[in-house]
């Protein structure tokens, strides 16, 4: 297992999700919350890149940074920050004026099992304000940049390697950055045995052995891959004491309802349907912020099941929660800021968690990951192909005032968006396609009159794993197709917009 210090770099998931791939474990901590994590429980700690400086950081976290270097026994990677940090701990110069973004090509000076498979001279991706310099005689200079940075180090320190690489191997445009890590885990002797197949077993051991038998248990069940893995899961711990639901609260997409049900059914868990179109639509009508809506939902998404909790004596609440899900609310950033406040981790309120215990089986796992387990347990590919769908439905979709027009418009343009995707085979290319509805209007001519009307911005993104993500560039004809369709099926919608920005600096949703 591999300890990845979270020091707030952007690219902290992707070094999780290659160690992963390279079938072994790794977990995330947030640097503040390192007290809680016992070190000795895993074979190494990397220390990952982040938006600080080294001089920046807060004395109490170089002293825990110093101790794991100096006094702890575990191998060490620094990457980037994690680099500058080990350098500075080690008594080299932090120097700024040497910023590198981008693709760089790095010279190897000193060679190194570290660099096993990699040439003399190969491309890596650069990210950095800062530097270290005057290294002193226990750090070896492994390599160095066409700039003459300091790109990659070594120290023997308590008889145990210590290395620092300045680029980050973690994201693709580092050519043989895999190699690297794979490198890395070599060194460490790092056991492969992480297999979504035997983490799905371990977590039915494991949760088997928590949970009371024959005790009631309730799962929401929204289609979705994450909640649907969740609810079969569910069904393998507690069999017919696992009560699932199915809330249709008025913001799905056309057609979802039946499909989802039918596809739930397939799988054996026929799920009870909860008709509250209206509970929810009158308490978002005329809100104009959407962090509130998710609010209102997750609130009264939560007095829902705490009724039929309440009703069918159930011990257990089911939530698919999953890792990013986790980080970005929060959970282990306390520090940083939420983005957004994703309604089934931060939104469930606390009188919720009060009342039941809350049982999370996917919170380590990514949604990759989540998908082969889906595979593995035969959920049908309509599931697994699906895009995902916030738990707040349209209603995030909606910016400026909520309105039922503005959400029949929405449902509307979302679903033409869909079917020409599909009909051009592009649907199960993109990570997500949807129509957005805000208060802007142009005028059209529609007929012979002037109107008013709505714009509709279509977001199409690709992603893996919806932590970051390109707009895609869909073929101008399917574009055309799409807005044809929408202006003159939608008698209120005047222009549409493709949305052309990335994420980051843009989210995938609008709101
Ligand atoms: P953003 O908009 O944050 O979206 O770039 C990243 C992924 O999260 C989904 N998303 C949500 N999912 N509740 C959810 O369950 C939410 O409130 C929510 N907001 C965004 C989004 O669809 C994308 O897949």
């Amino acid at each position: 297992r591999i300890l990845i210090v979270d020091y707030g770099g952007q690219y902290t998931h992707l070094i999780a999700r290659r160690i992963r791939e390279l079938e072994v474990y790794s977990e995330i901590v947030f640097y503040r919350d390192l007290n809680r994590v016992n070190i000795e429980d895993y074979d190494a700690v990397i220390l990952s890149g982040s938006h600080l400086s080294v001089k920046s950081l807060d004395k109490d976290a170089v002293e825990t940074a110093r101790k794991i270097l100096m006094e702890g026994d575990k191998p060490l990677l620094g990457i980037c920050f994690g680099h500058q940090l080990i350098g500075y701990l080690l008594g080299a110069k932090l120097s700024t004026g040497c910023s590198e973004y981008g693709r760089t090509t790095m010279k190897i000076l000193s060679s190194d099992e570290l660099f096993n498979g990699w040439g003399n001279s190969e491309v890596v991706w650069m990210s950095h304000g800062e530097c270290i310099e005057d290294l002193p005689d226990s750090i070896t200079l492994l390599a160095e940049s066409e700039n003459k940075v300091v790109a990659a180090i070594k120290a023997v320190v308590n008889n145990r390697a210590v290395y620092g690489v300045q680029f980050h191997p973690e994201v693709h445009h580092t050519v043989k950055g895999r190699r690297l890590l794979d490198n890395f885990l070599g060194i460490i002797n790092a056991k492969k045995a992480w297999r979504t197949e035997n983490y799905y077993r371990y977590i039915i051991d494991e949760l088997g052995r928590e949970v009371t038998r024959n005790g009631v248990a309730v799962v929401g069940v929204s289609g979705g891959i994450d909640s649907t893995v969740t609810a079969l899961i569910g069904k393998k711990l507690f069999g017919d004491k696992l009560i699932s639901v199915f809330v249709d609260h008025g913001l799905l997409r056309e057609g979802e309802r039946e499909l989802v049900v039918s596809s739930l059914e397939k799988l054996g868990l026929n799920p009870l349907i909860v008709d509250a179109g209206e509970r929810f639509i009158s308490k978002l009508e005329g809100s104009t912020d959407c962090e509130e809506r998710r609010r209102v939902i997750g609130e009264e998404f939560a007095r829902i099941f705490s009724e039929i909790i309440e009703k069918e004596g159930a011990e257990y609440f089911l939530q698919g929660t999953t890792y990013p899900d986790i980080i970005e609310s929060g959970g282990t950033r306390k520090a940083a800021s939420v983005i957004k406040s994703h309604h089934n981790v931060g939104g469930l309120p606390e009188w919720f968690r009060g009342r039941v215990k809350i049982l999370e089986p996917l919170r380590f796992l990514y949604k990759d990951e989540v998908r082969e387990i889906a595979r593995l347990l035969g959920v049908p590919r309509e599931i697994i192909e699906r895009h995902p769908f916030p738990g707040p439905g349209l209603a995030v979709r909606i910016t400026g005032i909520f309105t039922k027009k503005k959400l029949d418009v929405c449902r509307r343009a979302s679903k033409i968006v869909e079917d020409v995707l599909g009909e051009y085979g592009l649907y199960s290319r993109v990570w997500q396609a949807f129509a957005v509805v805000g208060d802007d209007r142009w005028v059209g001519v529609k007929g012979d009159a002037r109107s008013h009307g709505y714009i509709v911005t279509v977001r199409i993104v690709e992603s893996v794993d919806g932590m970051t993500a390109d707009y895609s560039k869909i073929p101008y004809d399917v574009l055309d197709e799409i807005s044809r369709r929408i202006t003159n099926s939608i008698q209120d919608v005047t222009m549409v917009t493709y949305a052309i920005t990335s994420k980051p600096p843009s989210t995938i949703e609008p709101c």
